[in-house]
């Protein structure tokens, strides 16, 4: 069966470094054909043709048909998987939530047609910033799809943790495992290492040094995007898109054996985050689209304190977008 896959925003940066990965297989694995149905702006049309002459000269074997439109519902018509990347990068100086009020209405309408035309099982992940809010304003304004349907990406900041844990250990990245981020996409995430290991040992035994992993490990997580904005002029696009891909994989191909990830999902009162937030918690994903909260991890009191800032802006936020949920 042939997947449908509906990207937003996809003559952006991202799209461009998402689709051909798409294409390859990467999110359904390498036996199945997948369809895009691109969205973007009317005037980002031709630029997007661009994009699909591309994929055509790539002549890749799964990709059945690319999709290029201006239309909400056909975009979304059938998707199996709809990734809400479109939307406005912040730049320097912003933080992600000033984009609230510029982006925020766009999912309003993306959540309503993803409701009257999206396939039965749709799974959506939303990208575009600040994720977790805008997946909170999708998610209400298309109530007849079920609340486990939506997620929003702090994949990234789960990698870019993974990945400063190994450099610090001077290992590789696979050698580090169950981290967890917490919270809200943005510079009040906790990226927790405290039930991480790496190879196999408790990471906070093998780093050794917990001065760092308080006051470098953490700011570096959270800062990372800033960072990455100052350095290129631009916000992150390959860490993102590849990010997606893994954040979609695990869903429709599960996370390994004794592995978690972390995926800002709707909130059912776990671990005191008032109920309906989109928060990032820790998940497990058997690979049929769903997902498993993990449970019973414990805090520290420092640790309790940056979720509970993390938690206190999700809340906020929710308040600042009261008008479109
Ligand atoms: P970009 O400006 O390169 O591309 C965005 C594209 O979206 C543009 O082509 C634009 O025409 C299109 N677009 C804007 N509004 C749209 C709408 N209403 N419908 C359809 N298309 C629309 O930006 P980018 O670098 O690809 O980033 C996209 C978003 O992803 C930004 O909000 C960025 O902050 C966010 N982002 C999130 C993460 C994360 O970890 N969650 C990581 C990186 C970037
Ligand atoms: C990131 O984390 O790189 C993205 O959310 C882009 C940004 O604004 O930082």
């Amino acid at each position: 069966m042939v997947k449908r896959v509906a990207v937003t925003g996809a003559a952006g940066q991202i799209g461009y470094s998402l689709l051909p990965r798409i294409a390859t297989g990467e999110i359904f694995g390498p036996e199945t054909q997948v369809r895009l149905q691109c969205l973007e702006l009317t005037p980002a049309l031709e630029s997007l043709k661009g994009v699909a002459m591309e994929l055509d000269d790539c002549a890749f074997p799964l990709l059945t048909e690319t999709v290029c439109t201006d239309n909400l519902e056909e975009a979304f018509e059938g998707a199996d998987l709809v990734l809400l990347v479109g939307s406005k990068p912040r730049s320097a100086g912003m933080e992600r939530k000033d984009l609230l009020l510029d982006n925020g209405p766009i999912f309003t309408g993306q959540g309503k047609a993803i409701e009257a035309a999206a396939g039965p099982n749709v799974r959506v992940v939303v990208v575009g910033n600040p994720c977790n809010t805008n997946c909170l304003i999708a998610m209400n304004n298309a109530k007849s799809v079920p609340a486990d349907r939506w997620t929003a990406m702090t994949q990234l900041d789960h990698n870019r943790a993974q990945a400063q844990l190994a450099l610090k250990a001077g290992v590789d990245s696979t050698e580090v495992k169950n981290i967890v981020i917490w919270g809200n996409h943005s510079n009040t995430q906790f990226p927790d290492w405290s039930h991480a290991t790496i190879g196999g040992k408790p990471a906070a035994d093998v780093i050794g040094d917990d001065a760092w992993l308080k006051n470098i490990f953490i700011p570096t997580v959270q800062e990372r995007g800033k960072a990455i904005i100052e350095a290129r002029g631009k916000s992150s696009a390959m860490s993102a898109g590849s990010a997606a891909l893994d954040h979609a994989r695990y869903l429709f191909q599960g996370t390994p054996d004794g592995e978690w990830t972390s995926i800002a999902i709707v909130s059912d009162g776990k671990y005191g985050v008032p109920e309906g937030l989109i928060c990032s918690v820790p998940v497990t994903c058997p690979g049929d689209g769903t997902y498993k909260v993990v449970e019973g991890l414990e805090f520290s009191d420092f640790g309790q304190d940056k979720f509970q800032k993390s938690i206190d802006e999700l809340s906020a936020e929710r308040d600042t977008v009261s008008g479109l949920l």
